[in-house]
């Protein structure tokens, strides 16, 4: 079988660095293991627009800054086909067969749709500016994205874990599909990032979740100074009031975005960040900056700036090629227009294959002389 990836973004905003470490890391490494014979890294603006369909600006805007973060990122369109969801059009013609395979009951038990409509109120029948209700579009988008993963018949899917529930989904989708009507259609996996510490992400605030509307981003594209800014700014232990009291490491921002980015090199670059007027140490790895912590001693302001210089450290390169690409505009465009191309054909060849299975190709070679000699033989008894 082959080895086939699909997994994409909604584009909402910049891609920030809890997306980096959740998905878009691995999905440059996956890239470059050569293990796949394709990969499809979808920009997922239909599914964007199922709760912003009264702001397709906002949309349309996103598509561009998405794009230059995968390229920026190290997504490389020479070996992963990058495409626009609704340049796709049998996307839309797929995810209309499934639609039958799956009931209203199934999809009110999503957990991560479920959430979602809790988070925007849809349920809230008291909202004053009358924006009330559940999009049907949005209660059905996990169709839709079995049909995205299906169209390509991708076997892996790498996303974060609040994906995990639509890959389950979708495996419903292939199986009720292959069994009613014919083997068509492969069963994906979910691929998670291997550390638990980067299926999350908190915000800088240390809220569960980073999200634009919280304002607990650090962005791909922010500059140096932003960076550094943001991490001054961050969550810590809120009883690490005197640089001499123990701290505590666990549900410590600061630390679990050290569990995510921070490598033993870094302390070799920045070692110099915990050298201070009156103390310094000398650590050789996070454990020992824990422990140090722990013991009390070391203050917030040394572990924010070694932080600052490991998320930098880690963003400078993104950063350099983004500003590259910001200036070659019309070669971004150029890859997403090839790349939609390139999915249009592998979708409309599984389009043909579900078409057939579900014996709705009535005008396909062979199909048509077939049908009009048994329908005709019915008539001529
Ligand atoms: N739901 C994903 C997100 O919120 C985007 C997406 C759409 C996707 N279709 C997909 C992810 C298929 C993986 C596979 O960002």
């Amino acid at each position: 079988m082959a080895n086939i990836i699909l997994t994409g973004d909604r584009p909402t905003g910049r891609l920030h660095i809890g997306h980096y470490v959740g998905s878009l890391r691995r999905r440059v490494e996956l890239q470059n293991s050569g293990k796949f014979d394709k990969i499809f890294i979808m920009i997922a603006d239909a599914q964007a627009l199922t709760d912003n369909a009264d702001n397709p600006q906002k949309v349309r805007e996103n598509i561009l800054e998405v794009a230059l973060d995968y390229l920026s990122a190290g997504l490389d369109p020479e070996k992963s086909v990058i495409f626009i969801q609704s340049m796709v059009s049998e996307l839309t013609e797929i995810t209309f067969f499934y639609n039958n395979l799956v009931t209203v009951q199934r999809l009110q038990r999503n957990p991560t749709v479920k959430a979602e409509i809790q988070m925007r109120n849809f349920n809230d029948s008291e909202d004053a500016d009358n924006k009330a209700g559940t999009p049907v579009g949005f209660f059905c988008y996990p169709i839709s994205q079995a049909a995205d993963i299906t169209a390509f018949k991708a076997n892996v899917v790498p996303a974060g874990e609040d994906q995990k529930p639509m890959v389950e989904q979708t495996r419903e989708i292939v199986r009720k599909f292959n069994s009613t009507y014919a083997p068509v259609l492969v069963e994906p996996d979910i691929l998670l990032p291997e550390e638990a510490v980067c299926q999350r992400l908190p915000g800088t605030d240390g809220k569960a979740k980073m999200s634009k509307s919280l304002g607990n981003c650090i962005y791909l594209s922010d500059s140096a100074e932003e960076v550094v800014r943001k991490v001054k700014g961050m969550f810590t232990d809120p009883g690490h009031l005197q640089v001499s009291d123990p701290g505590k490491v666990e549900g410590n921002t600061v630390f679990t975005y050290l569990d995510a980015f921070c490598k033993d090199e870094h302390f070799e670059k920045f070692g110099s960040c915990f050298i201070g007027k009156k103390v310094s140490f000398e650590f050789h790895n996070l454990e020992e900056v824990k422990a140090q912590y722990r013991a009390g001693g070391l203050g917030d302001m040394m572990i924010k700036n070694f932080l600052a210089a490991v998320l930098n450290d880690t963003l400078e390169p993104i950063r350099v090629r983004r500003k590259e690409l910001e200036q070659n505009i019309p070669y971004v465009y150029e890859v997403l227009r090839k790349g939609s191309e390139i999915a249009c054909r592998e979708a409309a060849q599984t389009l043909k294959e579900i078409k057939a299975a579900m014996k709705i190709n009535y005008f396909d070679p062979g199909v048509l002389e077939e049908l009009i000699e048994t329908q005709q033989h019915k008539y001529s008894e």
